[in-house]
């Protein structure tokens, strides 16, 4: 149960300088359990994912998975019908970087990776995450990709703390990437989650350490770093105004937990 004293502290930081969240953001104990409950069935649904994904599959096939497992154990998938968004989840396949639209046309061949990012409402409450799946063999340098993005958020997540600094959620992940000669995107960030898909605040996957808002226990944010194998420039399709790929066509991956921030520590709410 948290119980901070939310006026007391936010004057002790305020009078330091350092910005505090707004009041809002911190969840009671019962939009905590709501938002655990959420991401029980989001976690189980990227479960089914990793069961049946498979070459020859079309990302309208995972959609499905997505939509049927969502429903069946209770949930609605936030992204069918979000801002117009037409499908019940994200695939991003090698040089998509997010917001990837499930599609009958898109087949999944060996060699490709793949990340699947679901978001569950369970009884009007969010939680939100993303996986990558490797699809049969793929090249080293794509796995190693995979596996340094990951090793990015979990670091990231390792080093969170009550009253850390939101900046040094983004030091800590483009610290370790650039260390392994890859790039972080800066247009698309985390984001506070929970009562609504997309809350404050922004979570920047870069920056400088000791900055930013401190973060109270009560808050529950996503992390979901988009590391690139080259450059870290993006781009978005001008048909469908959704996807966002690598400007040099290079490959992407991302990782995104949904994440409580706890008196005594964190819990991963989905991953
Ligand atoms: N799940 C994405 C995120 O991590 C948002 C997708 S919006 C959608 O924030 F409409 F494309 F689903
Ligand atoms: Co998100
Ligand atoms: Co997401």
């Amino acid at each position: 149960m948290i119980m901070i004293d939310f006026d007391a502290l936010t004057k002790k930081y305020n009078k330091l300088g350092i910005p505090t969240p707004a009041k809002r953001l911190i969840k009671t104990p019962e939009q905590i359990e709501g938002i655990r409950k959420a991401g029980i069935i989001n976690t189980q649904v990227l479960d089914e994912v990793a069961k049946n994904i498979k070459a020859g599959m079309s990302t309208e096939d995972i959609n499905i998975i997505v939509h049927n497992k969502t429903i069946e154990l209770g949930g609605i998938p936030a992204p069918l019908g979000y801002e117009g968004f037409p499908k019940s989840c994200c695939t991003s396949v090698n040089d998509e970087v997010c917001h990837g639209i499930p599609s009958e046309d898109c087949i999944l061949k060996n060699g490709d990776i793949i990340n699947v990012d679901c978001t569950t409402i369970y009884n009007g409450y969010y939680a939100d995450a993303s996986r990558m799946f490797c699809i049969g063999q793929c090249s080293n340098e794509a796995l190693n990709l995979v596996k340094v993005c990951k090793e990015s958020l979990d670091l990231a997540v390792k080093e969170l703390k009550p009253f850390s600094r939101l900046r040094d959620i983004g030091y800590n992940i483009e610290t370790h990437v650039k260390a392994n000669g890859y790039s972080v995107v800066h247009e698309i960030g985390g984001h506070g989650v929970g009562n609504d898909f997309h809350e404050e605040p922004f979570v920047y996957h870069f920056g400088k350490k000791g900055t930013g808002m401190v973060l109270f226990p009560g808050m529950v944010i996503t992390i979901e770093p988009m590391v690139n194998e080259a450059s870290r420039h993006v781009f978005l399709d001008a048909d469908n105004n959704w996807t966002i790929y690598t400007e040099d066509g290079g490959l992407s991956a991302q990782y995104e937990y949904t994440v409580l921030i706890k008196e005594d520590g964190i819990e991963i709410l989905a991953y």
